[in-house]
């Protein structure tokens, strides 16, 4: 397989670190963001200038509008863009959860996604070529209580991403994916202890790869699980 260009959000840590590893263990090449400065520079240290690793937070248009840009110069239209960044409320009712931590729930998982979107989709529509995954969750399929602004937003990935790929031109593909449950710090977040019941990101990252480069055109508008095809 020749070397993709694969753009990931959100790869930091948890699942985006584990994926942007795998890649370039594969011989692709990974442009990636977070906010931790830490963890950018490291990864940026260890891989190299072949790769690029950015601070950028996705929910700041015109820092996503610069990252875009620059990633665009460096490598091209992505072959992969993997909207992967997002954060999940602290366990709650829906009543108890603050209007800030409600707005930032949206504002990343949403609105940061449709920034992606917005600066790195053109380049790829112009090339008539390119997967855009947006992470989606089995909470953006079905419901539980406690995390009802994350599911709210997972819903709308759904949607969003459904409505995205209707309007893409023959040969791309736009997929709202559900990675399955993973032991990252998100998974902490919501299940506690439990958590450490599920697979590491690093694990789950060595099938997950291989099948998200096995997606095509023909899986445009489909919600996904990884590991199944439609
Ligand atoms: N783990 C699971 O079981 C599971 C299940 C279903 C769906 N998912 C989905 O899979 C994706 C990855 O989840 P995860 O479990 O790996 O989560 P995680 O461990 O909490 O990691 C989230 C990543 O997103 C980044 N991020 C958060 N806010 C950001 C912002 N404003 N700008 C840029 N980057 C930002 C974080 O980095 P910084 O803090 O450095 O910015 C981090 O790298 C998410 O979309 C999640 O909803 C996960």
């Amino acid at each position: 397989m020749s070397a993709k260009v694969v753009v990931i959000t959100g790869a930091s840590r948890g699942l985006g670190r584990a994926m942007a590893e795998e890649f370039i263990r594969l011989g692709h090449r990974v442009l990636g963001c977070g906010r931790s400065a830490k963890a950018m520079r490291e990864l940026d240290a260890r891989y190299g200038p072949a790769h690029r690793f950015s601070v950028v937070d996705v929910t700041d248009d015109k820092e996503v509008r610069d990252w875009a840009a620059q990633c665009l110069q460096q490598a091209g239209p992505p072959d992969l863009l993997l909207n992967n960044a997002a954060i999940v409320n602290r366990n709650a009712p829906l009543w108890k959860v603050p209007a800030r931590e409600f707005s930032e729930v949206i504002d990343v998982n949403i609105k940061g996604v449709a920034n992606v979107i917005r600066h790195f989709v053109p380049a790829m529509v112009a090339r008539k070529h390119g997967v855009i995954v947006n992470f989606s969750s089995g909470w953006g399929r079905s419901t539980d209580a406690e995390v009802g602004p994350y599911c709210t937003t997972k819903w709308a990935i759904e949607g969003l991403s459904k409505s995205l790929a209707q309007e893409l031109p023959k040969g791309m593909a736009a997929i709202p994916l559900n990675p399955g449950i993973i032991n990252t710090d998100m998974l902490r977040s919501t299940f506690g202890g439990e958590a450490a019941n599920f697979p590491s990101a690093e694990t789950w990252a060595e099938t997950a790869v291989p099948w998200l480069l096995g997606l095509k055109p023909a899986d445009n508008g489909h919600s996904l699980t990884v590991g199944e095809r439609h």
